[in-house]
């Protein structure tokens, strides 16, 4: 009961200290609006220039169109003047400490964003005007601003890129309109999976015109952000490292396997998908090759060569026994030096290469030699017994055929022994410098990034 009673009174208190303060506000606003032109401008004395100082609150950013060159941000802008005609006496209008006004009732300055890529150029949302009672005058208008930015996509996906937010009045020049700059403030920045923001340093700047003697002042702030990498080198560093190794098992496939070819050619495909993801996201520009389309241009260009090292390699292996022999300079190099050189032995190598004219036995066992009296004088010139009877003499003339068959095969075997040991020899040669040449353009291209340290420890520690 008595708790209905003091919430009916509490009511009524209130009802009557709205009711009280009513009439201020309501005269105030009358006598102040009364001869309020809002083109005029609010300054005292007509020479003195109107200072504005200039701020804004960047809240986050939404996207970096690197196709089209465009940055989209979630900004509030700050602006604050003295209004000369709208003061008044608090002790004459107490309880009003302040009072908001529409943007179609008092002046505004027309500060817009020089460099908008927005369809409907001005983006801001137009709010209230705050005003305290020395006529302090506070705007602050949010908006999702689309700016155009100098996408420099040289050091992809180590980059940081600076974009531009140029302010200034489109219609007042430094005389009338004094432009003055705060910090910007990035409190209530709300944080990006894409990119770090690295900060927002702004800049007050003069330009003077041919034209005319006065100033143009303007307000630049430098949205600074620097690309995370984890995404980029977890989807396209990584696999493309892995590809460029793939290409060195070319050289330790045995090109018995027939799969040589076709491993290197579906490495080079893999690496067309990539780049052409990689293709997807940059500009079409021809001003400078990103740094991953560097790296994926020179890993093309080993697979592309390993491809052709593979082709000579199995000519080299499957070489015809009958095609001839191979150059004396060629077996000089590839088989002498090159062999030495990688640390390579021939099968056999350390077998007597000549062979014994005919079997030692053969040579040696008179009891052969006499008792069966196999005529072996044809076989490598090992004169043995003479022969008289002819069946022999067929028999002596098949075992000759035979012999003399063996030898040729001998000599083709090892004719392409040779050819098959200069392509292992080649493809030897082959690991171990596309393996060097590998590890130094990854390295040197991508740690030429001027911030891959930066990145590396602040994205993947
Ligand atoms: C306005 O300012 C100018 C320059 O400061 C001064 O010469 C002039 O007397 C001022 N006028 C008034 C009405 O105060
Ligand atoms: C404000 O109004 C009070 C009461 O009318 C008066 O005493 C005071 O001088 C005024 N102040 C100014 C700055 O005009
Ligand atoms: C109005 O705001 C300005 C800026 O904050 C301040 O300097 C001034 O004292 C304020 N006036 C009153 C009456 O509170």
């Amino acid at each position: 009961m008595w708790h209905s009673v003091a919430l009916l009174l509490s009511g009524f208190s209130a009802l009557i200290h709205v009711s009280l303060q009513g009439p201020h506000q309501r005269n105030l606003l009358k006598n102040l609006l009364k001869d309020y032109n809002r083109m005029e401008r609010p300054v005292g004395n007509d020479s003195h220039p109107l200072t504005v100082v200039f701020s804004l609150s960047l809240i986050q950013i939404m996207d970096v169109d690197e196709k089209n060159q465009v940055l989209t941000t979630n900004i509030w802008l700050r602006m604050s003047w003295f209004d000369h005609y709208l003061q008044w006496n608090q002790s004459e209008h107490p309880g009003v400490k302040n009072l908001r006004f529409t943007t179609d009732q008092v002046w505004t300055p027309d500060i817009l964003l020089y460099n908008s890529a927005d369809d409907d150029f001005d983006s801001t949302f137009k709010t209230n005007v705050l005003v305290n009672s020395s006529g302090y005058a506070e705007y602050l208008p949010p908006g999702i601003f689309m700016s155009t930015c100098n996408v420099d996509v040289r050091w992809f996906p180590f980059d940081i890129q600076r974009c531009e937010l140029k302010f200034g009045s489109w219609t007042y020049d430094g005389w009338l309109l004094d432009l003055q700059m705060n910090e910007a403030d990035i409190s209530g920045y709300m944080a990006n999976g894409e990119w770090d923001l690295v900060g927002v340093p702004g800049t007050r700047n003069e330009a003077f015109y041919d034209c005319c003697k006065e100033p143009y002042p303007d307000v630049t702030f430098v949205v600074t952000i620097r690309r995370r990498t984890l995404y980029y080198a977890l989807n396209l560093l990584i696999p493309c490292v892995l590809l460029s190794s793939m290409t060195l098992l070319i050289f330790v496939l045995p090109a018995d396997s027939g799969e040589k070819i076709s491993l290197g050619i579906t490495v080079l495909l893999s690496l067309t998908v990539f780049m052409l993801l990689v293709a997807e996201i940059m500009p079409a520009t021809s001003d400078s090759v990103p740094l991953i389309g560097q790296y994926f241009a020179s890993i093309m260009i080993i697979v592309g060569m390993s491809v052709i090292a593979t082709v000579v390699v199995l000519q080299y292996h499957h070489h015809d026994p009958n095609g001839g022999n191979m150059p004396k300079w060629v077996q000089l190099v590839l088989l002498q030096w090159v062999a030495w050189f990688l640390r390579m032995k021939r099968p056999g190598e350390n077998d007597d290469p000549e062979r014994p004219p005919c079997a030692p036995h053969l040579r040696q066992d008179p009891s052969i030699g006499g008792g069966f009296g196999v005529g072996t004088g044809g076989l490598g010139g090992c004169s043995t017994a003479g022969i008289g009877d002819p069946q022999l003499q067929a028999i002596l003339e098949e075992v000759r055929y035979m012999a003399d068959r063996f030898r040729e095969q001998d000599e083709a075997e090892s004719v392409s022994d040779q050819w098959k040991f200069a392509g292992a020899v080649i493809d030897r040669l082959c690991l171990v410098a596309f393996s060097v040449f590998n590890i130094i353009c990854t390295i040197s291209i991508l740690m030429s990034a001027p911030n891959f340290v930066e990145a590396i420890s602040k994205d993947f520690v």
